[in-house]
């Protein structure tokens, strides 16, 4: 992605990590303009309605950003390849007995590589960059709603395929509860959810053999807790909701699901009256 300035006054690293915290609004007008168009070119890949990432949303905020760069392109004024984005989130997980955990979690909320150079291994390079740099465990990885595409770069690269079912839009895979599982109970419950619940979500879980879903389809426990919407077009967006916000505004915090029974006017999602 070019621009009609130089942006290697901007970036000078071919990867280069920008902190929300450290960007202050005022700063280099052009830092707005890089993030605000990549953000959309991002939320147009993603068929998002709204972006995911842009300068508002990004200064001042704790998220952080690294993007990458090649700085001989557009005859050396360099070009935008792709970007990857975290933040901070507090989340509730259930691991595969049903178990909920309240953590406070860095999550990837954007990860982005320019229509011109996907598959050429420039994600791969920029994703290995920041776990090296933030020195995350990749199985500690949340993801909120992660493409197809995502999902199939983490298969591929990281053998990353086994998901364990939430309730929310996040997807956490396999060996995410290592110590937490013994840790003691002083920051843990064991979820209200009937011994019948559990054990739908396993059901659940088996049923759904490929981990490939679909970003306009939510998995059917995720549909348990689905919002009305106008149309099932937009479900990018309930989905996505947790990532688009501006943090600063307390309508847009996340937007946690807790566990609630089926409402009984709507019977025909598992051919049952009630669960328990
Ligand atoms: N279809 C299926 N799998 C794909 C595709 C695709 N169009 N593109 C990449 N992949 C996966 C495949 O496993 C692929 O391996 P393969 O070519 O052997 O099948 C592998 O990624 C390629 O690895 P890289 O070249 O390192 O990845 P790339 O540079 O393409 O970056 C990314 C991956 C970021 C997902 C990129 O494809 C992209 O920007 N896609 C569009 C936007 C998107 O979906 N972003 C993730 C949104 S979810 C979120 O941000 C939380």
């Amino acid at each position: 992605m070019e621009f009609p300035f130089n942006i290697n006054e901007l970036f000078h690293n071919t990867i280069t990590k920008l902190e929300g915290q450290s960007l202050i609004k005022g700063c280099n007008p052009n830092f707005g303009i890089v993030l605000d168009l990549i953000g959309e070119a991002s939320r147009n890949a993603q068929n998002l309605h709204r972006p995911v990432t842009s300068a508002n949303s990004f200064i001042s905020s704790d998220q952080i950003l690294y993007v990458l760069t090649d700085p001989k392109r557009n005859n050396g004024n360099g070009a935008v390849l792709g970007i990857i984005k975290t933040g901070p989130k507090k989340l509730f997980l259930l691991n595969h007995k049903g178990v909920q955990h309240e953590m406070n979690l860095s999550c990837i909320l954007d990860f982005y590589i320019h229509e011109s150079c996907q598959r050429m291994g420039l994600g791969k390079i920029l994703f290995d960059h920041f776990l090296k740099v933030e020195d995350f465990d990749i199985k500690r990885l949340v993801i909120d709603r992660p493409s197809n595409k995502f999902l199939a770069f983490l298969q591929k690269h990281y053998k990353l395929h086994d998901i364990i079912p939430q309730v929310n839009n996040f997807v956490i895979f396999e060996g995410f509860f290592g110590q937490e599982e013994l840790a003691s109970a002083s920051n843990q419950y064991r979820s209200s959810l009937p011994n019948r619940w559990n054990s739908m979500i396993n059901v659940n879980a088996a049923g759904d053999s490929s981990p490939f879903r679909s970003r306009g389809n939510q998995s059917s426990i995720s549909c348990l807790f689905d919002q009305p919407t106008k149309s099932n077009e937009n479900n990018n967006d309930l989905w996505r909701a947790n990532s688009v916000a501006d943090f600063s505004k307390p309508s847009l915090q996340p937007t946690v699901f807790p566990p609630q029974p089926v409402p009984t006017s709507n019977p025909t999602k598992f051919n049952h009256h009630r669960l328990w």
